[in-house]
C-alpha cells in the first residue's frame, strides 16, 4: 500500500516479535501475549515509534528546502527526543516546544530523561508553561514564525507527527510487516495491543489491519485522559490515511476501539495499578515500559487478560512503541522498585 510513497529510512528494519512466555503464563496461560519491539527500532537516540512516522514525513521535509525542524511535546517528550535525533542524522537544526503536560513530583523532571537527550544532541529546547492538548498548539506556531523572523526555514511536525498529512503512514507499514512476520512465523494474531494518545499510531494500523478485516482487532489503550478528543483524531487521520493509500473502503467511528480505562489519574501520572504493570512485565520478562504511555497500555493488556476479554487461545501482539527514557523523571515513584 506504501509504494508510491518516498521513504527516508531511519530504522534497523523490521522489528522482532517476541513471545512473552512468562507473563503469558502468570496471567493463567490461557492468552499467547507477544510483543513487537518497536522500542528497539533504531540506533537514533534509543528509537520508537515516531521513527516510522517520520520515514514518511522527511522527505518532504528534504523537498522543502528546510533547515530547521519545528516540534512540540510535554517535558518528558519521546516524539520531541526522536525529532532531534532525526535533525542531527540528516543535517538540519531542530526547535522544540515542550509544554507542561504533566504535574510531576521528580525536581529533575525537566533535567533528565527525554530532555536530557534532545539537549545533547543540540536542539534549541524551549520550556512553555501550558497544559496538555493534542490538538494545534499557539507555542508551536509562534516557534515556527520565530524560526521564520529569525532568518530560519522551519519544517512543522505537530505532536507526535500525527496531525501531518503523511503521519499514519508509517503504521500502515507496521500492519504490512506484521502480515509478513505472520507468514514466516506461522502465527496470526488475533488482537494488536496500542497506547493511544495522538492518535496515528493506532489511526496507521488501523487502516494497515483494515486491508485483512482486522481493524477492530486493533485495541487502543487510551494514555491521553481526553479520549473523545483522542478518538476523534485517530478517526480524521485514518480517515485521511485511507484515502492517501487507496484502501478502497470508508473507516467509520465504530472502526476505533479505544478502552478509556486506564489514562487515571491524569495524561502522564502513572496510577499505583500502573507502577504494578510496569513493575510485573520488568519483573517476568525484563521488558522496561514507562509511566505514561506503554505502562498504561501494558496495564490494560494485563487487565483484558484477567477479565477474560480474549477468548481462551488468543494470540495477542503488544506494539511496545519506545518510551523508557522518560522513566528517569519518574524516579520518586519508583524509589522503592
Ligand atoms: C512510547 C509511546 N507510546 C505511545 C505513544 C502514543 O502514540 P500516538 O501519539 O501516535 O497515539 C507515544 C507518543 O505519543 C509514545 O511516545
Amino acid at each position: 500500500m506504501l509504494e508510491k510513497f518516498a521513504r527516508y529510512p531511519l530504522t534497523f528494519g523490521p522489528t522482532a516479535i517476541e513471545k512473552l512466555d512468562r507473563l503469558s503464563k502468570h496471567l493463567g496461560g490461557k492468552v499467547e501475549l507477544y510483543a513487537k519491539r518497536e522500542d528497539c527500532n533504531s540506533g537514533l537516540a534509543f528509537g520508537g515509534n515516531k521513527l516510522r512516522k517520520l520515514e514518511y514525513i522527511i522527505p518532504d521535509a528534504i523537498a522543502s528546502n528546510a533547515d530547521t525542524l519545528v516540534s512540540i511535546g510535554g517535558v518528558q517528550s519521546n516524539h520531541t527526543r526522536m525529532v532531534a535525533a532525526v535533525a542531527a542524522k540528516i543535517g538540519m537544526k531542530c526547535r522544540l516546544v515542550q509544554e507542561s503536560w504533566v504535574p510531576h513530583e521528580d525536581a529533575v523532571y525537566d533535567r533528565v530523561g527525554n530532555i536530557l537527550l534532545s539537549r545533547v544532541m543540540g536542539a534549541d529546547v524551549r520550556l512553555v508553561d501550558e497544559g496538555f492538548d493534542i490538538g494545534i498548539r499557539k507555542s508551536w506556531e509562534q516557534a515556527l514564525e520565530e524560526v521564520k523572523a529569525a532568518g530560519g526555514k522551519p519544517y512543522a511536525i505537530p505532536a507526535g507527527a500525527s496531525v501531518h498529512k503523511y503521519g499514519g503512514l508509517g503504521y500502515v507499514g507496521f500492519a504490512e510487516e506484521v502480515r509478513a512476520q505472520e507468514r514466516q512465523l506461522g502465527v496470526k494474531f488475533d488482537y494488536i495491543i496500542v497506547c493511544t494518545v495522538t492518535g496515528s499510531t493506532h489511526a496507521g494500523m488501523l487502516v494497515g489491519f483494515a486491508a485483512d478485516g482486522r481493524a477492530r482487532n486493533v485495541i487502543g489503550i487510551d494514555g491521553s485522559f481526553t479520549p473523545a478528543q483522542t478518538k476523534a483524531q485517530v478517526l480524521s487521520i485514518a480517515q485521511n490515511t485511507a484515502d492517501l493509500v487507496e484502501l478502497g473502503r470508508d473507516i467509520v467511528e465504530d472502526d476505533v476501539v479505544l478502552i478509556e480505562d486506564y489514562a487515571y489519574p491524569a495524561y502522564g501520572v502513572p496510577s499505583e495499578e500502573t507502577k504494578a504493570a510496569i513493575r510485573l512485565s520488568a519483573r517476568l520478562e525484563g521488558m522496561i515500559t514507562d509511566p505514561v504511555y506503554e505502562g498504561k497500555s501494558m496495564q490494560g493488556m494485563i487487565d483484558l487478560v484477567q477479565k477474560g476479554f480474549f477468548p481462551a487461545g488468543s494470540k495477542v501482539l503488544y506494539a511496545h512503541l519506545g518510551g523508557a527514557p522518560a522513566l528517569n523523571g519518574y524516579a520518586y515513584a519508583f524509589r522503592n522498585g
